[in-house]
């Protein structure tokens, strides 16, 4: 058993956790979404503040939360890339300084890999070899989990991450940020079939699409279209905001489910773990796991409260590290921008 202290500050919620294994003894999180608001997105310098502000009350209140001592704790970690550079530099200080003060070990963790640990969290029983479907705001991949630490992407998205196109379709239509929540809510009460809108497949230079990779820059176009369209019919207050919401969801939904289905039954897998902000969304849940069970497929979501950013799921990609002896140096940096493919550059 391992019990790890994780940190995680990449973008802009705050958060500390105390996990054993794939068991949460405590998590804290303090979202910042309030505070970006207003800007319509994350300001990084804004974040890193904050960060700063709330981080050491949150490590209290984990070890507080978790009744444990220091001397139950086998290693501190934090998320240490990809991210923005000065909120993850936040968590990996906090995260080394305790590492040094109480002499144990320290493990930098990938943030994708933490999304892809959060199945654990509600799976104890869950083993690789599985698809992963990571949908979040800055990332949509299919990565085939093969062990720990050792993944292989095959799809992703060409432009526009998921969650991003829900931000962004939701600015456009004045729902403020972050899009997914509104816009989930707003497509249960409207009609998914009010407009057909393009579903973005990456052509081949051989022919043919692509079976894995997606893009939706081009929905997102097609959304703009037909709110213009509209406008110049109707009053802008009474645009059909829902019949708009469920069709762009539907759409996206459908997109994502076609291509994870692909994927595992061509790489022979039998289950689907979904991760990410995005995975919260309703119409994924119940479409993609619909269909997974049509053709004998495993679909599992994370607990609400582990899709989106959280410290429990870096914990529990920590603690499997650290039970096959993989721990950082004590110079690792933070890296805005790191492939999943080189998660094993973090260890020593
Ligand atoms: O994983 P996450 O918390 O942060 C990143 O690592 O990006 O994901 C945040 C993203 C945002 O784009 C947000 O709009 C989206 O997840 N999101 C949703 C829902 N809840 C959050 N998208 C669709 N439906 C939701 N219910
Ligand atoms: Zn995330």
């Amino acid at each position: 058993m391992a019990t790890i202290l994780a940190i995680e500050t990449s973008c802009d919620e705050t958060a500390v956790a105390i996990v054993r294994d794939r068991h949460v003894c405590s998590s804290v999180i303090t979202s910042q979404i309030d505070t970006h608001r207003p800007y319509g997105g994350v300001v990084p310098e804004v974040a890193s503040r904050q960060h700063l502000e709330i981080i050491n009350w949150e490590i209290d209140q984990a070890v507080e939360q978790a009744e444990l001592g220091w001397d139950s704790i086998d290693g501190v970690a934090a998320t240490c890339a990809p991210g923005l550079v000065g909120a993850l530099l936040v968590g990996l200080t906090a995260a080394k300084s305790l590492a040094v003060v109480h002499q144990k070990p320290f493990l930098g963790v990938h943030h994708l890999e933490g999304h892809i640990y959060a199945s654990y969290l509600s799976e104890p029983e869950l083993q690789p070899p599985f698809l992963s479907l990571l949908v979040s705001g800055g990332h949509t991949s299919l990565i085939h989990v093969k062990s720990c630490g050792v993944y292989e992407s095959i799809g992703e998205t060409r432009d526009d991450a998921a969650g991003e196109a829900f931000d962004k379709v939701a600015r456009l239509l004045n729902l403020g940020y972050p899009g997914g929540p509104v816009i989930d809510k707003l497509a249960a009460m409207g009609n998914p079939q009010a407009y057909p809108l393009p579903e973005g497949r990456v052509s081949l230079p051989t022919g043919g699409y692509h079976p894995y990779d997606a893009s939706f820059s081009g929905l997102k176009t097609a959304v703009l279209r037909l709110v213009q369209k509209l406008e110049q019919t109707e009053e802008k207050n009474s645009l059909p905001i829902a019949d708009i919401a469920a069709s762009f969801q539907d759409t996206i939904v459908r997109a994502l489910t076609k291509r994870a289905i692909a994927a595992a039954l061509d790489l022979g897998l039998d289950t689907i773990a979904v991760g990410g902000g995005v995975a919260a969304n309703r119409g994924l849940r119940q479409h993609l796991t619909a269909t997974g069970n049509q053709h004998n497929l495993r679909v599992l979501f994370p607990p609400l409260k582990f899709c989106t950013d959280n410290a429990a799921m870096i914990g529990c990609a920590a603690a499997d590290h650290f039970h096959h002896g993989h721990v950082s140096d004590l110079k690792l940096g933070v890296n805005s921008r790191l492939s999943l493919a080189r998660v094993m550059d973090l260890y020593v």
